[in-house]
């Protein structure tokens, strides 16, 4: 039919080899998990975070079950001259990159949004949201505006509700969810963008919500499936996004929370 285009051949719809991509909170938790099941399916992975001994660790991990896929680089995702670098070297290496999963995240303050200094405002807006388009920024100029590719950002379900203790982080990843929305917007002819929004997942990040009884019952009383989730969920969701699978999704944010309805 004319103006349709058969652009996924059956069978490789999630086969990412040839592809390189870079994925910041890599070290462990949902990134740990995102990193992996990149490599699983093929793709040349670039795990980035701030400790690059965590980073080798990972690394070596997802070395040794699928071989020579993933490559360590620190960077500080609330630092520009750290990811101009991060950028760099992943050039240097593979010359292109093709998948961007903009993951990680930092939340340094828990309490009534207005009682906020600003010092955690700034920190948690410099990596969550203005990370975010620094890197995103830079992996265009250098690959994605000649190549095109994929960018699927990490925002959580607090960024499409409110919930307590988390404003400052919420409305961070509020905005992470527009700025998905708008670059799908300008992009979307060669790069598409979108976002998962995770539920409470069962990594370090959030220990003080499944950690703590009281919050943990609240969090499963609205879950109709009656339990937290894993990293390995949120990853197989930034895989569909990042793959051919997801060919004509653009500009979406993909709850993975179980069905979990209301604010933690
Ligand atoms: N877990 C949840 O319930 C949940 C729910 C919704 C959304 N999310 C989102 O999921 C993403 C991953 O969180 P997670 O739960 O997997 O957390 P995690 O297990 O604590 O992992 C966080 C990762 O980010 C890295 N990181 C932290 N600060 C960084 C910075 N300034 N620059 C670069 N890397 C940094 C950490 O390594 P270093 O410390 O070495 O830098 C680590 O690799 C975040 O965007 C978070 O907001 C999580």
């Amino acid at each position: 039919m004319a103006g349709i285009v058969s652009v996924v051949p059956a069978g490789s719809l999630f086969d990412l080899s040839g592809r390189v991509a870079l994925v910041t909170g890599a070290s462990r938790g949902i990134g740990g998990a995102i990193a992996e099941i990149l490599a699983e399916h093929g793709a040349q992975v670039v795990l980035s975070s701030r400790k690059q001994a965590d980073l080798e660790a990972e690394a070596e991990r997802i070395n040794s079950k699928y071989g020579e896929k993933a490559t360590p680089i620190a960077a500080h995702a609330g630092r520009p001259e750290d990811l101009e670098k991060l950028v760099q070297g992943v050039m240097e290496r593979f010359s292109r990159i093709d998948i961007l999963v903009n993951n990680a995240a930092t939340n340094p303050y828990f309490g009534p949004l207005i009682a906020a200094e600003l010092a955690a405002w700034d920190k948690t807006f410099e990596v969550n949201l203005r990370g975010v388009f620094a890197l995103t920024k830079l992996v265009y100029g250098a690959s994605m505006e000649t190549h095109g590719g994929a960018i699927v950002n990490v925002a959580s379900i607090g960024g499409l509700r409110p919930g307590i203790g988390l404003g400052v982080y919420n409305v961070t990843k509020a905005g992470v969810i527009m700025l998905t929305r708008q670059l799908a917007r300008e992009l979307g002819g060669k790069v598409r963008v979108n976002a998962v929004a995770p539920g409470v997942i069962k990594t370090r990040f959030a220990e003080a919500l499944w950690g703590n009884p009281e919050i943990l019952d609240r969090v499963l009383a609205q879950n109709p499936m009656g339990r937290i989730g894993v990293p390995e969920e949120v990853a197989a969701a930034v895989l569909f996004l990042a793959s051919d699978a997801a060919s004509y999704v653009n500009g979406e944010v993909l709850v993975v929370d179980g069905g979990g309805g209301g604010e933690i």
